[in-house]
């Protein structure tokens, strides 16, 4: 059984009190046995005291982006080296924000992809389509480009150390989640389109569905045979929300 994850990406949010605030709040309240896996990816500049605050408990640590090159030349830009040697397990890549308001191209992200795990960091890649894309019975050809790319740079045993997750960007931040059926052909698409490749890394792959989940509607997303988990933007600022949400996916 493919084991869930919840992870929280909290943007560009947060102060110094809020995030403590948040952290203590899950902590105290977090469930003693939960199945699922759970994480939180704070902005840069708060990963270290975040990680502090984290303890070494449950909730693991990532980041929302990180640098394709090593080291070098590249100002404002952080390697996967700096986010290890902060603490992280984890790293974000290629989130719609990224590729749409900052313009990553498929072959960045995969070069970021392939930069995290040269580090040990498990990445947590994004694809998904446009509302534009989705109307025009484009989502398959989208998401297997988004994929392909990375597949071809790594090759498909990257798979076994990371993570997918499914973001369709209509439905991020907007409230308006892919129904629990959308979510699926999606998500059985991906798979199949990894199992072409190698069938065993393809059953074993976690994907996860991101895109306005919430505790009110997470438990039908994830009893969905292809869906292992979330990415939780809005929800996951939300101690209460995002225990709710860890929950559902422990249950499935
Ligand atoms: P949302 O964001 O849950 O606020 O829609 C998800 C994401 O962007 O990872």
């Amino acid at each position: 059984m493919r084991r869930p994850i919840v992870a929280g990406n909290w943007k560009m949010h947060g102060t110094r009190v809020d995030n403590a605030r948040l952290i203590e709040e899950l902590l105290s309240r977090y469930p003693d046995r939960s199945i699922a896996q759970c994480l939180v990816c704070p902005p840069f500049v708060y990963l270290q005291e975040v990680g502090r605050l984290l303890r070494d408990g449950p909730i693991g640590l990532g980041a929302q982006d990180v640098c394709a090159e090593a080291q070098g030349a590249f100002t404002g830009e952080v390697s996967a080296a700096m986010l290890k040697d902060v603490g992280c397990g984890h790293v974000i890549v290629g989130h719609s924000e990224r590729r749409w308001v900052y313009h990553e191209s498929d072959q960045l992200v995969a070069r970021k992809f392939a930069a995290a795990q040269a580090r040990a960091l498990v990445p947590i890649l994004c694809v998904g389509e446009q509302l534009s894309d989705r109307e025009a019975g484009r989502t398959e050809e989208v998401i297997a480009r988004q994929l392909d790319v990375v597949l071809e740079l790594c090759g498909v045993s990257a798979l076994e150390s990371a993570v997918i997750a499914y973001e369709p960007v209509w439905a991020i931040g907007t409230g308006r989640s892919a129904t629990p059926e959308q979510a699926e052909v999606v998500h059985a698409f991906i798979r199949e389109r990894i199992g072409a490749r190698d069938a065993k890394i393809a059953m074993a792959t976690r994907i996860l569905y991101g895109g306005s989940v919430k505790a009110g509607n997470a438990a039908e997303l994830f009893d969905q045979p292809d869906v292992d988990g979330g990415l939780i933007g809005g929800a996951s600022l939300n101690a209460e929300e995002f225990l709710a949400i860890l929950a559902a996916a422990g249950s499935r």
